[in-house]
């Protein structure tokens, strides 16, 4: 399973790669409207740090207007990959951009049927949002599992990249479920690396062996 960054901070994006577990970035127009300086040579570094897919997302709510930023995100680095909504004009611009071998990340996905849509038009990856699902009273998961299912009836090639994250046992499920990328905000990577029982142990190995090291001298 691959694990990404949700973020737009350079620092961050830094601090996560250096762990050395880090696939690939997430971006959106809100996280990315955080940052100081120009966006694209924001996303240029990004793509220098982590050497994986990083996506950046289209503005335009127009196919045409979405395909000449699709075109112009996708110039900014190899890495990049063309984030599109999933509207009737974001899956007409995803079928385009597909078919010139541009990758693309068809997002803002909230029902089965709509991740249908994107596989069909030829998406590298689908952006089911666990968390905002849960928000308004809907087991996100579920339709991680009713995607999982409906791609593997198929043999669909679109990564199912599950986003909007807001904890660990959100990555947990998608690992469970056989998803095939889960990208977290920092803070939820942060989360995963946490159990009280390490530091404990930890700091329990270290006493016994100064303890020891002591007698010894
Ligand atoms: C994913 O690509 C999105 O940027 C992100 O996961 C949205 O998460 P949020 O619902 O926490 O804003």
């Amino acid at each position: 399973m691959k694990l990404f960054i949700d973020s737009g901070n350079i620092k961050d994006i830094e601090a996560a790669a250096a762990l050395g577990i880090i696939d690939g970035v997430t971006t959106n127009p809100s996280l990315l409207a955080k940052e100081p300086g120009d966006y694209r040579q924001n996303l240029k570094r990004i793509c220098q740090i982590v050497k994986g897919p990083v996506s950046g997302e289209v503005t335009a709510t127009d196919t045409s207007g979405m395909l000449q930023q699709g075109h112009d995100i996708a110039s900014i680095d190899e890495h990049m990959v063309v984030k599109v909504p999933l509207t009737r004009d974001g899956i007409k611009a995803c079928k385009a951009l597909s078919g010139e071998g541009i990758r693309v990340n068809v997002t803002l996905c909230f029902s089965a049927a709509q991740a249908l849509l994107a596989a069909k038009a030829g998406a590298t990856f689908i952006s089911p949002f666990v968390g905002r699902l849960d928000d308004v009273g809907t087991n996100g998961m579920d339709l991680i599992r009713e995607i999982v299912e409906i791609y593997g009836n198929y043999d669909f090639s679109t990564e199912i990249l599950v986003a909007s994250c807001r904890h660990p046992i959100h990555v947990i499920e998608a690992a469970r479920l056989g998803a095939d990328i889960a990208t977290c905000p920092p803070a939820v990577v942060d989360q995963m690396f946490n159990h009280p029982l390490t530091n404990i142990g930890l700091e329990k190995f270290l006493k016994d062996w100064e303890k020891a090291q002591a007698v010894k001298a």
